[in-house]
């Protein structure tokens, strides 16, 4: 695909490494619809794209909620006329051990923690593509593509039973999606970043961070432009789909 005029949906495009893509696409001369929940940062977003020469507007929406993310894809095509894209990148986390024993009391990850994680992380990521594709198919447009970000964790991670089952599960639908939607003209692929240079990771605690860094073959954190190629690249490659590409800096 020709990035060139194309219009593309990032979710969690308000900051981290949904801007990125979201202004990496901008660049390409793609027109930006740019998801997040907070308008602030939505704003940014939206004039860093558009001093790119594209459009982009802002949408608030929560991917996790079946209802607005209607709305959002009839707006989308309402406001942009077409859609060729979406980047599933919105995603929370909410760590913790699923039993942790101190001083002989057992605490237990709490089914609240789960559903939070898997609301956003994956029934965000199948709401967003089901809409994307219904709206892709009724266009009947001839290409279009469905980006999903998993992560290195979709293999099992320490303290991320949630995150992990989600990000498994992101893989999962791609391949599933990359089988069904073929005969549409739409692709898939997932991107499984390593530890990225974001707020995410700002926020963990500086020893964790650190352990962090001190595990990747190339002892640096990636950053979002990293992310950023790997999304391109699936859009471009003609011949790519159901397929996770791995940017983690050999972490894996
Ligand atoms: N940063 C990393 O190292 C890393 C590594 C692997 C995977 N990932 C994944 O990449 C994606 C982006 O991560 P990031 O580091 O940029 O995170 P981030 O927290 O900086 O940004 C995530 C964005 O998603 C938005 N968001 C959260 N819940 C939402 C919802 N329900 N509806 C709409 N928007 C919502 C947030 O408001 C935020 O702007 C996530 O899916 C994350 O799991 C990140």
């Amino acid at each position: 695909m020709d990035l060139k005029d194309k219009v593309v949906v990032v979710t969690g495009a308000g900051r981290g490494l949904g801007r990125g893509m979201a202004l990496s696409f901008a660049r390409k001369g793609a027109h930006v619809a740019v998801v997040d929940l907070s308008e602030d940062d939505i704003a940014q977003t939206v004039s860093q794209c558009e001093a790119e020469g594209v459009k982009a507007k802002g949408y608030k929406a929560n991917v996790a909620r079946e209802e607005e993310v209607e709305q959002l894809f009839s707006d989308v095509v309402a406001d942009f006329g077409t859609l060729s894209g979406l980047v599933n990148n919105a995603g929370i986390t909410r760590d913790g051990l699923l039993i942790k024993v101190k001083d002989g009391a057992i605490t237990k990850m709490t089914a609240q923690q789960w559903q939070a994680v898997i609301d956003v992380n994956l029934t965000g990521v199948f709401l967003c593509a089901r809409e994307a594709a219904a709206k892709m198919i009724e266009l009947q447009v001839d290409e279009g593509v469905i980006v999903s970000i998993s992560s290195l964790a979709r293999q099992g991670s320490f303290g991320q039973t949630n995150y992990s089952a989600a990000k498994a599960g992101v893989v999962a639908m791609t391949e599933t999606w990359a089988r069904e939607l073929s005969r549409y003209g739409i692709r898939t692929g997932a991107i499984a970043p390593g530890t990225i240079n974001t707020d995410m990771i700002a926020a963990m605690k500086p020893e964790a961070r650190d352990r962090l860094v001190g595990a990747v073959p190339l002892k640096r954190l990636g950053e979002p432009e990293h992310i950023a190629q790997a999304a391109t690249f699936i859009f471009e490659n003609d011949y790519f789909t159901g397929r996770v590409v791995e940017v983690d800096g050999g972490l894996r």
